[in-house]
């Protein structure tokens, strides 16, 4: 979602403020802008891409040592020109980029039109700025401590950068519940972004900004913080862990590509220091301080959005399973707004890529507020959600950039095994032997994977028969249900097909009247104990003339008579096999997309941090 960039110190800032947009792109949006100081403000912005917004500038003013740059994705109002940010205040003299939603924007708006503001955007961005200025010539002070006061005065979700004629060289940057890092330079040049990647190619020593606090930067003088309640924080500086070729797409055409590639790497940096074969055990550093409250919880209760939450369904089958731990899991948008049950005897864990997402975020607060113990399973280190949470794991995915997750979901997948591992041997719900198979199992994930990546060049020749296909089914059982809405999900995401994903048994009830000659039906059937099942099932939809893509184990003889294609992938045990079955369908969304010549790094409306609920 939004993406703010900053920049102030002694270097031009209109290439550094470009170039963070560009690593901010992944996020999604839908329009573009940067203002740029010199003795006023330069402002250029409009709707579209940050290639447009270069076309749009050609070779317009582009001068100044301090500027802001934003990325918007839509919220109030249309993505066009006007409502592009940066917002520049009535007069002229402060511009802001916000990422948020001022939620009582109406009511500040009315009392600012009665006092003489006009306003020519539909957004709730220009009646902060304005706010801003109202307060700073009615009460003549700082830059600062007008933002201080006007945020004392909104509701609602917000990072800032704000910029005024007045201070000229002078950033002030404000946070509430949505994200935003200072990158502090040798030379006390400053670098602001919503997340660490436009900030690592300059330095590795940040601020994550905290809720409520305001930072006041000034080039070449220490960095200035303060909360809204103007009490002064002392800066806490951490370096980051990020590399810059994490960020870059290596020789692949996409990042989903690269991604998807990447996964025998990122499940065993997933696995790395916490499967101990020799000894015989699991290690999960940041969750074994809380292993008697997940043991002893009345319940697991799984928060997550998108892709993280059907990381989610297969965390539930995993803990029950070995564990014997009730679970649930949940979209956080709904926990959060329908009054649930939870006690300090609860344990909520967080699942999310981005570790930013608004809804799993206040999913997490409203647990927090209730008692429970919260924990997270985060992949970018000092997110908001990792810092939020009582405890948890990160995933070690390392940066995922395409929109449509990929490497995130199968490093989420095995950090649930190794916490329902870690559980059951614990509790001893799992016999010793099966114990030590399985975690022998998981070690040999990694070298699944890639056996399962070879399959590409068969799933491309699929792809080219299914590429203009308006519908597609998804359908699994068992473990292998959540891999088909995973499925369904990464087509709908970047080919804009659409496409359900069903338990294949549930398929009786409601689905099996849309197939015909017509419907591509993907099924996931892997050998396991519901094998037989599913075979059931792919005779339903032959019987009904379905065509048939089916995932199966190398060396499927039954299923590969009854498919129109078969893709093989080696065998795993049944528990594992979301790791391995969700990696060709990853391929066949991606396949399918490029042939559509969809944007299958930034598909349309999507945001890879949603940051707004
Ligand atoms: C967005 C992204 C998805 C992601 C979901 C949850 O919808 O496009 O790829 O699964 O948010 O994000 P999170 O960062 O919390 O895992």
């Amino acid at each position: 979602m939004c993406g703010i960039v900053g920049y102030t110190g002694s270097k031009d800032a209109y290439p550094i403020l470009i170039k963070g947009l560009q690593r901010l792109e992944y996020r999604g949006y839908d329009s573009a802008g940067v203002a740029l100081m010199n003795d006023k403000t330069t402002l250029h912005k409009c709707k579209g891409k940050v290639v447009d917004l270069q076309n749009h500038i050609g070779s317009g003013l582009t001068t100044g040592t301090a500027g802001i740059g934003h990325t918007r994705w839509a919220t109030h109002g249309e993505p066009n020109d006007v409502n592009a940010h940066p917002h520049t205040s009535m007069s002229g003299d402060i511009v802001l980029i916000h990422n948020g939603i001022i939620e009582n924007y109406d009511s500040v708006r009315k009392e600012l039109i009665h006092r003489g503001y006009t306003f020519h955007s539909e957004t709730d961005t220009e009646v902060l700025v304005n706010l801003i200025e109202e307060i700073k010539k009615s009460e003549a002070c700082s830059l600062s401590e007008a933002i201080r006061k006007a945020l004392n005065e909104v509701i609602g979700a917000y990072a800032i950068v704000v910029m005024s004629n007045s201070e000229p060289g002078t950033l002030v940057a404000a946070k509430k519940s949505s994200p935003l890092v200072i990158g502090i330079g040798p030379d006390k040049d400053y670098y602001l972004a919503s997340d660490a990647t436009p900030i690592v190619e300059y330095t590795k020593n940040v601020v994550y900004l905290e809720d409520g606090e305001i930072a006041e930067i000034i080039p070449g003088k220490d960095l200035k913080l303060f909360t809204i309640q103007k009490q002064n924080v002392t800066p806490y500086i951490q370096e980051l862990e990020l590399q810059l070729e994490q960020l870059e797409k290596s020789g692949y055409d996409h990042f989903m590509l690269k991604e998807i590639y990447e996964q025998p790497r990122s499940v065993r940096d997933s696995l790395r220091g916490r499967l101990n074969l020799a000894a015989g055990l699991v290690h999960l550093g940041g969750m074994a301080d809380y292993e008697q409250k997940l043991l002893n919880a009345n319940r697991i209760t799984i928060v997550a959005c998108g892709t993280s939450w059907h990381a989610g369904l297969v965390g539930e089958y995993l803990i029950e399973d070995l564990a014997r731990i009730p679970v649930e899991v949940e979209y956080a948008s709904e926990f959060r707004y329908r009054n649930p049950i939870i006690t300090e005897k609860d344990v909520v864990i967080a699942i999310s890529q981005s570790g930013e997402t608004a809804d799993t975020l206040a999913a997490l607060e409203l647990a927090k507020s209730k008692g429970a113990t919260i924990l997270g399973i985060c992949n970018v280190v000092g997110s908001t959600i990792s810092r939020t949470t009582h405890g948890g794991s990160y995933t070690h995915a390392g940066p995922e950039i395409g929109v449509a997750s990929t490497k995130a979901f199968t490093s989420q997948v095995t950090v649930l095994s190794l916490l329902a591992l870690m559980l059951g041997n614990k509790k001893g719900s799992i016999e010793r032997s099966k114990f030590l198979r399985l975690l022998y199992g998981l070690n040999e994930i990694p070298e699944k994977i890639e056996r399962a990546l070879q399959t590409n060049d068969l799933v491309e020749l699929i792809s080219a028969k299914f590429k203009d296909a308006s519908n597609f089914l998804y359908l699994g059982r068992g473990y292998c249900f959540p891999v088909a809405l995973e499925g369904a999900l990464k087509l709908k995401e970047i080919s804009y097909i659409h496409a359900e994903g069903y338990p294949a048994a549930e398929m009786k009830h409601g689905p099996i009247a849309l197939i015909d000659e017509e419907m591509p039906v993907v099924v996931i059937a892997t050998k396991g104990p519901s094998y037989e099942k599913v075979v059931s099932n792919i005779q339903e939809v032959k019987a009904r003339k379905g065509v048939l893509i089916a995932i199966v184990t190398e060396g499927d003889t039954q299923v590969k008579e009854m498919a129109d294609y078969t893709i093989e992938i080696p065998e795993t045990d049944e528990i594992f096999s979301p790791l391995v079955a969700s990696v060709p369908l990853q391929l066949l969304s991606y396949h399918i997309a490029v042939m559509r010549e969809c944007n299958v790094d930034q598909p349309r409306n999507l945001a890879k941090s949603v940051t707004v609920e």
